[in-house]
């Protein structure tokens, strides 16, 4: 009972919160080129700490890229363990600017998936706990056991399709909410016809439409940045993310983000050789 009375507590406390940072976000001036990360913090002045490449002996690594990412410059644990989800939170919000509520729950959500307080990266490799089949990115567990490999196939499938314009911003084009619906149920397609264990139950593709929205977001669909942040899983010198809001990315936005991704999928997608 205790536990349920702290669920719930935590529940409207954190929407709450976000729900403000909902209506700052709309009234405040959107941060400036340059102003995103302070002094003394990775990616001042588009400065990120050195990334050096995992040692697939040592390093724990996840199947998020962002994650790691984040452990390959150092911003967390470089070796990939025992890193405590209210350490986790803080350096989310503040290298890629989420919300703190969108942080908190995703972290608060994490460690009761897992059970745990700290977790190291390989653990989100679990199957059917976060990781899930019809990725966008990754092949299905079934065909790729270490789903902590970028799948370079695959990442270049999604950038190739993007038709969003050329423009300053996105100087090698844009990926859009259009392009990643379509991604999603060509990836659900192709799952469904080749994989003999497929399984996608209501909170996966969920999940996937929250990977697709935190991509479109936080990565702006750009196509130039995101190539190396996904294949190389490195952030590319000056990146600073394409979340311009002062309070971060509320989960209220990547809700909307997530739902507009799914009216774009096609559940009744042939695939061409079918
Ligand atoms: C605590 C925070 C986070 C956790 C626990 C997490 C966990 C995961 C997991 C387990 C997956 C694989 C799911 C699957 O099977 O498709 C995933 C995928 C993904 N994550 Fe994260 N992630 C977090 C934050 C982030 C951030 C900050 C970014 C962006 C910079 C990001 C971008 C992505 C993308 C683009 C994918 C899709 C990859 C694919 O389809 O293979 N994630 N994340």
């Amino acid at each position: 009972m205790a536990t349920i009375l702290k669920d719930l507590w935590n529940f409207f406390y954190l929407q709450t919160w976000d729900t403000c940072l909902v209506f700052i976000n709309l009234l405040a001036p959107k941060i400036k080129k340059g102003e995103m990360y302070k002094e003394g913090q990775p990616g001042y002045k588009g400065i990120w700490p050195e990334f050096i490449r995992p040692n697939p002996e040592t390093d724990s690594r996840s199947p998020c890229p962002g994650l790691n990412a984040m452990a390959n410059h150092g911003i967390i644990p470089r070796n990939g363990r025992n890193i405590e989800l209210s350490s986790l939170a803080e350096a989310l919000e503040k290298t890629w600017n989420l919300g703190a509520p969108f942080c908190r729950d995703t972290c608060n959500s994490v460690g009761k998936l897992f059970k745990k307080d700290a977790i190291d990266l390989s653990d989100l490799a679990k199957h059917n706990i976060i990781e899930h089949d019809s990725s966008l990115l990754r092949s299905d567990a079934f065909f790729s056991p270490d789903q902590t490999v970028p799948d370079k196939q695959l990442i270049e499938r999604l950038l190739g399709s993007a038709t969003g314009p050329v423009a300053p911003e996105y100087p090698e084009g844009q990926v859009t909410p259009a392009d990643l619906g379509k991604a999603l149920s060509l990836r659900i397609a192709e799952s469904k016809r080749n994989n003999p264990q497929f399984s996608l139950n209501i909170l996966h593709s969920f999940f996937g439409y929250s990977n697709a929205s935190v991509f479109y977001e936080i990565l702006g669909g750009d196509v130039k940045t995101s190539r190396i942040i996904l294949e190389e899983e490195k952030i590319p010198d000056g990146y600073e993310s394409f979340m311009r809001s002062r309070k971060g990315l509320t989960m209220k936005k990547q809700y909307f983000r997530a739902a507009h991704i799914w009216f774009h999928t096609n559940t009744q997608l042939k695939l061409k050789d079918e």
